[in-house]
């Protein structure tokens, strides 16, 4: 996973990504890859989903895959030969990624270099789940290639982790969204936020959305999204922006514009809303005046 420029998810490819999950608990990720969007990349043939139960890889009647930490503290730990054992047997696709707190921290980035991984020939990757204190370090030196996290908080145990990766990854991979143009749209493919989304009725609860969506000039529309994307990026999250450079002059001007763009309506009273924190230019009709 050497890093790589930001780049949408190739338009075709060779075969299905195929993504091995390796866990104490198949249970829990085979359930969620049977509904929804999983479901239907696997229905589509898009993604080969194999889930490895680690204590297939265990000698003893109770399938223990656990042991007491040397040293002592609390709690258990993954130990190295179960694991091992599964690894030899199935030879997961590699890269083999291991779940972890200290792994390097999940961002749309890095979502968008897994799913190139292995292409054209073998495109994929593995996913390692930990439990308890987590794996014997031995088996990170010995069998991982990478680490990911994906953030900085404690899970119990790697399983919902992976979720996030492959749901992540899936999503991007060609054929699995109606929408084929919409991850180059979304949150953080630009480094910058999506601008905010309406649907029918026009006006709910006396909350109307913003004329220029009404107004069926398309380039309007798009000027008004790509402005909405910056102001909002620059609202909530400026590291973003100072991230990729800060504003363009072109991006400047098109954010001097909104308020026009937007249609001209004052912001609503402040207290309006009912966090207190909402985009003046969301859900009321009214101009964010950036
Ligand atoms: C309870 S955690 C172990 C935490 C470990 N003792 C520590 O302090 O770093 C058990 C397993 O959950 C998974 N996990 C927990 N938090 C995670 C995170 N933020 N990102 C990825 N995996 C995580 C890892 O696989 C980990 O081995």
């Amino acid at each position: 996973m050497a890093s790589c420029p930001p780049a949408p998810a190739p338009a075709s490819s060779t075969g299905p990504w195929r993504i091995e999950v390796l866990t104490i608990f198949p249970q829990l990720v085979q359930g969620y890859a049977s509904t929804a969007l999983l479901a239907r990349a696997q229905a589509a043939g898009v993604l080969d989903l194999r889930v490895h139960d680690l204590r297939h890889g265990a000698d003893d009647p109770r399938r223990s895959v656990d042991d007491a930490p040397f040293g002592g503290g609390a709690g258990m730990v993954l130990a190295p030969e179960p694991i091992a054992r599964v690894v030899e047997t199935v030879q997961p696709r590699r890269p083999l990624i291991l779940l972890s707190p200290a792994g390097r921290r999940l961002d749309q980035g890095l979502v968008e270099e897994l799913a190139r991984l292995g292409l054209p020939d073998a495109p994929g990757f593995s996913l390692l789940c930990g439990r308890y204190e987590g794996v014997d370090q031995r088996v990170v030196e010995a069998l991982v290639d990478q680490e990911l996290s994906i953030g900085d908080y404690v899970l119990a145990g790697g399983e919902l982790a992976a979720l996030v990766v492959l749901e992540a990854v899936a999503r991007l991979l060609p054929g699995v969204l109606g929408n084929e143009a919409s991850p180059l749209e979304e949150s953080f493919s630009r480094g910058l936020l999506e601008y905010p989304q309406y649907t029918r009725p026009a006006t709910w609860r006396g909350r109307a959305v913003p004329p220029v969506l009404l107004s069926g000039d398309h380039g309007r529309v798009a000027r008004w999204r790509a402005a909405m994307a910056l102001w909002r990026t620059q609202q909530r999250r400026p590291d973003l922006l100072a991230a990729r450079g800060g504003l363009t002059p072109a991006e400047q001007a098109l954010l001097d514009e909104l308020p026009e763009l937007t249609g001209a309506e004052p912001p609503p009273p402040s207290g309006a809303g009912s966090s207190g924190e909402s985009d003046p230019g969301e859900g009321s009709g009214g101009v964010p005046l950036g």
